[in-house]
């Protein structure tokens, strides 16, 4: 693997595969099931809207998951942070998790394109609000103080992934593009890659445990677990 000396400009893309070894399940590791569920039922606003108790219920039961003394950040996850906090230019990172282990291992300032587990929205004002407790159709809004207003803040299918700006133009200029564990399923984060080479000297590298639909589009695949083959990776780039 070669990678110029000269890289200034790191995009890190990140899914469910770097908490997996966290004790957060995958979604696509179950043919279609995430955590017995059907993934249309409890991820889409039809879903929602047929079944609103499910998916309140659904979204609880995964909070309180996060939030146990089980679930804490793995060696991936830390070696990104030792990247942002190391690397001599500027690192920044994409997530499709809902979770916050990138935030607890110290990484700052994450794009997290699919919403965050801890926090509630207001369908009427649009208000995000941080929350680690349950909440539901019963529950008061803050900003209307009315029940029934609230939302998890987490992107559906079908619904506009958050901060496509800021990551189209983080792509457009990086010079060393690092997807993990992500099956490159969903788009748009699935074309990442080919926004990053449209920079014709963008590296782009892909760590997961397995061949994805979108790997022959890499330069590199590194295969196997992120917590193995991240420190590794991770070294090698502050040692260039
Ligand atoms: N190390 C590296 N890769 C891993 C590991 C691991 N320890 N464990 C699993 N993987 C890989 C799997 O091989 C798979 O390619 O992680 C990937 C997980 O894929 P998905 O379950 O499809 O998760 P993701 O790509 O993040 O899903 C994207 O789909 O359901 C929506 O909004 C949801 O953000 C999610 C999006």
């Amino acid at each position: 693997m070669i990678i110029p000396k000269s890289i200034k400009e790191i995009v890190i893309l990140t899914g469910a595969g770097i908490s997996a070894e966290s004790g957060i399940r995958t979604f696509r590791d179950q043919n279609g099931l995430w955590e017995n569920h059907d993934i249309m039922e409890v991820a889409s606003p039809g879903g929602f809207e047929r079944n609103p108790e499910v998916v309140y219920e659904f979204y609880n039961l995964r909070r309180k998951q996060l939030l146990s003394v089980e679930v804490s950040p793995n060696l991936g996850h830390i070696s990104l942070s030792r990247l942002q906090d190391l690397f001599k230019g500027r690192v920044s990172l994409v997530t499709q998790n809902v979770d916050d282990l990138h935030e607890r291992s110290g990484f700052k300032n994450i794009l997290h394109m699919h919403g965050e587990l801890l926090q509630m929205r207001c369908v009427k004002s649009g208000k995000v609000f941080s929350t680690k407790e349950p909440f539901d159709e019963r529950t008061n809004c803050p900003c209307c103080l009315q029940a029934g207003n609230l939302r998890p803040n987490i992107v559906w299918f079908g619904e506009r992934p958050f901060h496509m700006k800021e990551i189209e133009d983080l792509l457009s200029s990086c010079d060393l593009f690092i997807s993990i564990g992500t099956s490159g399923e969903v788009y748009p984060a699935a074309m990442f890659v080919n926004l990053a080479k449209e920079n014709s000297h963008c590296v782009t590298i892909e760590v997961n445990k397995e061949v994805t639909q979108v790997s022959h589009n890499f330069d590199y695949l590194i295969s196997g677990k992120a917590s193995e083959e991240l420190p590794k990776l991770i070294d090698k780039i502050l040692n260039l």
